[in-house]
């Protein structure tokens, strides 16, 4: 890459009216990055830490991709980025790498924006001998995303939408039932919202295959030093930024996980309606 600058926005790529790819130059992330890993952002420098997993990478060209969701202040913020702007900070990559082990057949749940975590697992496993049965699952056909590449790495792809309006109608946990009632699975992956991930344990234990989460507490530092991101894991307390994010799913305290994400509800609502004014009036917020 002739004359980048370090978190440059090198391309960005609508995927649907509310996620955003974007390709970063960070070579010193893409030299060392791994599939489960994650990078804390600053959009600007009054801006706050966010952590989003990297969706992708290209070591040659030292990038690394983000697939995000506009759900509050910060990544409406990002969104507003052009390509040609750059990111205040980038640091990364954070976190432990998926386990890739030798496995016969994994399957990889994704659901909604969990799609974009889940697929640099489903493509680290294709790379390997392992069967990879992915399941993705949308509220409806508006919001599907990923859809080729998971399809570029899994041996069977389906999709499942709420309300039946593209794949097949149903929950994510529908076609798992299906899938391990009818073929002998070493490992399930499951990323998404809390109480789909939550689901998928349940259905997975019910057939006694061992399935890995990845878990989205609020994070700040990153480095484990702040215990902002603390989780209950087989009765004792970890780190998701440096234990983490992948857990053993059986052994997660998933309600504690869903009360401490939503302890900042209101105050997260209320800096949203301020940044979106601040944007709309494309006003100075210092
Ligand atoms: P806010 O309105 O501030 O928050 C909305 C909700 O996002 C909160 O209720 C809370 O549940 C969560 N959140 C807020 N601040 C943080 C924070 N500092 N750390 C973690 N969660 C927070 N989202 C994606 O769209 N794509 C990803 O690839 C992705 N990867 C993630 C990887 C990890 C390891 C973690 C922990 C989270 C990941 N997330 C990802 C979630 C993402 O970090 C939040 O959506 C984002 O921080 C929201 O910021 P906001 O200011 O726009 O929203
Ligand atoms: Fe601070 Fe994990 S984010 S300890
Ligand atoms: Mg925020």
């Amino acid at each position: 890459m002739i004359n980048m600058k370090d978190y440059q926005i090198v391309q960005k790529k609508i995927l649907n009216e509310n996620v955003i790819k974007m390709d970063i130059y960070a070579p010193m992330v893409a030299k060392r990055c791994l599939a489960g890993q994650f990078v804390i952002l600053r959009v600007d420098k009054f801006g706050e830490r966010i952590p989003l997993t990297i969706a992708d990478y290209d070591r040659d060209n030292g990038i690394v991709s983000i697939i995000f969701q506009i759900v509050g202040s910060t990544t409406t913020k990002l969104s507003f980025l052009q390509v040609g702007d750059c990111l205040e900070d980038f640091v990364g990559p954070l976190g432990k790498a998926t386990e890739v082990e030798e496995y016969e057949r994994v399957c990889v749940v994704g659901g909604g924006v969990g799609c974009a975590i889940s697929l640099p697992v489903a493509k680290a496993f294709y790379e390997t001998d392992a069967e990879v049965i992915s399941i993705i699952g949308f509220r409806n056909k508006d919001i599907v995303i990923l859809e080729d590449e998971f399809k570029q790495y899994s041996d069977y792809n389906y999709v499942m939408t709420d309300d039946g309006s593209y794949g097949e109608k149903g929950f994510v946990t529908n076609k798992l039932e299906e899938v391990l009632s009818s073929k002998q699975v070493d490992k399930v992956y499951a990323i998404g919202p809390i109480m789909m991930m939550k689901n998928v344990v349940k259905v997975a234990m019910k057939y006694n295959v061992p399935s890995v989460v990845s878990l989205n507490p609020i994070m700040i530092d990153g480095t484990g030093m702040c215990g902002g991101c603390r989780v209950t894991v087989d009765g004792k307390v970890k780190f998701a930024c440096v234990d983490g994010p992948e857990f053993d799913g059986a052994l997660v305290d998933f309600d504690e996980l869903l009360m401490r994400n939503r302890m900042y509800f209101e105050k997260e609502r209320t800096h949203h309606e301020k940044t979106c004014n601040l944007l709309r009036g494309v006003v100075d917020e210092k």
